[in-house]
């Protein structure tokens, strides 16, 4: 049967988003269906977050998901996504309680529900999500392992500007002294792990290196948090054994934006 594929967006579309977008239409093939949904959902933004300032760019999105092969795009109101009176939401107990869940509580079963309905509503065999958000498709997957939903989920490498810097669309806050300095957090997170391959297994030695990193190269940067945690459970990790999996994640503010990136250390 000709697989429909969906790509979850919040909109304010760039090209890591384009790429999933591109990797959803190879999935599906000629004879598959491409949807895109845009909804910037209120459920997962806490009280002053950035909700309200959230790029709304309806119009080049739609164009954007056009050219890189969508068959359709669902772009619902608000008020057609829940109901005034809702009362039945998702609640994850475990994966979000660490990373950026500890500075931004409810927002990953936020996530969950708008995921779940989006995947109700489409009903599609496959989703595409970039691994920039890993802990977000940990989750997703999680959910979807729990209550036996029937998609099944793809997750993409993040798309890099040329140095470095993940592509997001909170980007567009950083003034270009912050932009500047943004990348440092990519490089931060490589040099943790060249030293990782070079035999350096101790959490507390791979953090410094990050910290001193962005101390140096991204001063106006404040580190919200540093994790290095199990690629799985996303169990923190006083020790990173050469032949497990691990993931080190990281998010910073700069000024008002919060930017995440991370990075995996995977035995060779
Ligand atoms: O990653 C995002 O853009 C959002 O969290 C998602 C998955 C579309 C749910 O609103």
């Amino acid at each position: 049967m000709a697989p429909v594929v969906l790509v979850p967006t919040m909109g304010a579309l760039h090209q890591g988003h384009l790429d999933l977008v591109r990797e959803a239409r190879r999935l599906a093939g000629d004879s598959g269906q491409v949807a895109v949904s845009i909804f910037v959902n209120p459920l997962q933004f806490g009280p002053g977050e950035d909700l309200d300032r959230y790029p709304r760019t309806l119009e080049s999105d739609v164009a954007g998901c056009r050219e890189a092969g969508a068959d359709l795009v669902f772009a619902p109101s608000n008020s057609q996504i829940y109901h005034p009176d809702r009362s039945i939401q998702i609640i994850e107990q475990a994966l979000s309680k660490v990373l950026c869940g500890t500075s931004r509580p409810g927002h990953f079963d936020g996530v969950c529900t708008v995921v779940a309905k989006l995947f109700n509503l489409v009903q599609p065999d496959a989703a595409v999500f970039g691994k920039k958000d890993f802990q977000q498709l940990a989750i997703i997957r999680r959910m979807v392992r729990d209550l036996d939903i029937p998609v099944s989920l793809h997750g993409m490498e993040t798309v890099r500007e040329a140095d470095g810097l993940a592509m997001s669309s909170r980007n567009r806050y950083l003034t270009p002294e912050e932009r500047a300095q943004a990348p440092a957090l990519r490089a931060a997170l490589e040099k943790a792990l060249a030293a990782w391959h070079m035999g350096i297994t101790a959490a507390t030695r791979l953090r410094d290196l990050v910290a001193e990193h962005l101390a140096t190269h991204a001063p106006l940067g404040r580190v919200d948090y540093l994790g290095l945690v199990d690629a799985s459970s996303l169990e923190a990790k006083a020790v990173l054994p050469a032949n497990q999996h691990h993931l080190i994640a990281i998010a910073v503010f700069f000024g008002g934006a919060r930017l995440i990136d991370n990075i995996e250390l995977v035995p060779k």
